[in-house]
């Protein structure tokens, strides 16, 4: 258990906090946060320790973790179809994982609060006239004017309210079953002849269909009912005011919760030592997660383990790289032995999309398909030649058919991006990217074996 001697829900407010919005009224921050801190919570103390312990078995290798979502939410996208459709590409993609790995894929959705956004810059100046940065739709709104990027306290209520729909609603697409979606016959595999390793997946999905009709005929069950799924949801908890106010004790637990999403985790634009981020992170019980730039030091990463996991607690501190599909083979070996060195139990998760963004002559910000997958695996390979292993992928996907990433199975192009770029921060993989990911992520693991 965490010490949280001297640590209370507001202690950060004593270090300095990064990549906080300058509120105009401090009193009416104050009443949204007493407001906030009544509201229910979004999840509870038994499923965030549940996923800790499911954590701890991917910390051992005994299971996978799947982390996708959006790179930002947006209040206009908490809808029913994008919803849906999200949850559904990443069940199919946990579906392609627990077949081709065989072991447990443990889910976690980048969603029901990743609504605050890190910006290079606080002030952002557009024909002569200067005003905030956009930060997320917890802060402020995208449209350049003055109403919309002053930041908002009230904003956080409505978060709060956006988050618990999204929950709620994939709570019950759950329960249930969502059942077409156990059976490949029903996804949409067009894609999978476009593909140069074709002929490959055309037989992992005629497996993964195989097992599943096995499973049903022998249980005399349909799958959903045989095995029900679970899912968490993580985010950045960038935006400290809120998270301090759905932190908080339970009966009969021990600790402090935050009781706004299961997972957690810190940015790397927030990760300092001596930060306001590191100081909030270190007191909560739940699993938590840290990106881990190329820039971080061995020092670092050793201080990042004693701070927020003092006690070598099982499931509680997920490493996850960013480091860019250049830099892996310089960078990790080093990041692993520094971690190594202490002794500390971490689980580490690639990120391949943050350090292999790019921008396109035509102006789009982009990744490149064969750089988030040759970054995937060459960490599952340095990770193995290391005696340590790669215990899950933190990507920003969607379920929707947008053209954000190039390459892929339909190699797409520059010109391409024009076509479906939707998202409002950084690009995605589409639903075909997302599964082909997935099955590449399989194909990588078996020549480990
Ligand atoms: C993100 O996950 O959207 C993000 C901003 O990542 P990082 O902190 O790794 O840059
Ligand atoms: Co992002």
């Amino acid at each position: 258990m965490t010490d949280t001697h001297n640590w209370q829900p507001a202690s950060w407010r004593n270090f300095t906090a990064l990549q906080q919005p300058a509120y105009p009224d401090d009193g009416a921050l104050k009443s949204v946060q007493a407001e906030v801190s009544k509201l229910p919570p979004l999840v509870t103390s038994s499923e965030i320790l549940a996923l800790k312990q499911q954590l701890a078995q991917a910390q051992e290798g005994k299971s996978f973790l799947l982390q996708g979502g959006d790179c930002a939410e947006n209040f206009n996208d908490c809808e029913s179809g994008l919803i849906s459709n999200r949850l559904k590409v990443l069940l199919q993609m946990s579906l392609v994982l627990v077949h081709g790995l065989r072991m447990p894929v443990v889910r976690v959705g980048r969603f029901a609060g990743q609504y605050a956004k890190p910006r290079s810059a606080d002030m952002e100046t557009r024909d002569g006239v200067t005003l905030p940065s956009y930060r997320g739709d917890f802060i402020n709104g995208p449209e350049f004017t003055e109403a919309a990027r002053i930041p908002d306290p009230r904003r956080m209520v409505k978060g709060h309210a956006r988050s618990a729909m999204t929950m709620n609603f994939v709570r019950s697409l759950i329960d249930g079953g969502f059942a077409d979606l156990h059976h490949p016959e029903y996804w949409d595999l067009g894609w999978v002849s476009q593909s140069p390793q074709s002929e490959q997946y055309r037989k992992l999905v005629q497996s993964v269909g195989d097992a599943i009709r096995f499973m049903e005929t022998i249980s005399g069950e349909a799958a959903h009912n045989v095995n029900r799924t679970e899912f968490y949801t993580s985010h950045e908890a960038l935006l400290l005011p809120y998270e301090e106010a759905v932190t908080r004790q339970v009966p009969r637990q021990t600790g402090w919760f935050n009781l706004s999403t299961h997972y957690p985790w810190i940015g790397m634009r927030t990760a300092q030592m001596d930060g306001a981020h590191i100081e909030y992170f270190r007191g909560i019980a739940n699993p938590i997660g840290v990106k881990i730039s190329p820039s971080v030091t061995d020092e670092h990463i050793k201080r990042l383990c004693e701070t927020l996991n003092p006690d070598n607690e099982p499931g509680r501190l997920t490493l996850i790289h960013r480091l860019g599909a250049g830099n892996v083979e310089k960078q990790l070996p080093r990041l692993i032995r520094a971690v190594q060195s202490t002794g500390a139990q971490v689980l580490w998760v690639c990120d391949p999309m943050h350090g292999n963004t790019e921008s396109t002559s035509n102006g789009y910000k982009t990744r490149r398909f064969d750089n988030i997958k040759s970054e995937l695996e060459s960490s599952f390979d340095v990770h193995a030649a290391e005696g340590s292993h790669l215990g899950g992928a933190h990507l920003e996907l969607t379920g929707e058919n947008v053209t954000e990433c190039m390459g892929g199975a339909r190699d797409l192009g520059e010109l391409d991006l024009e076509r479906a770029y939707l998202s409002s921060v950084d690009p995605r993989l589409n639903y075909e990217q997302s599964l082909e990911i997935a099955m590449s992520i399989v194909h990588k693991h078996r020549s480990l074996r």
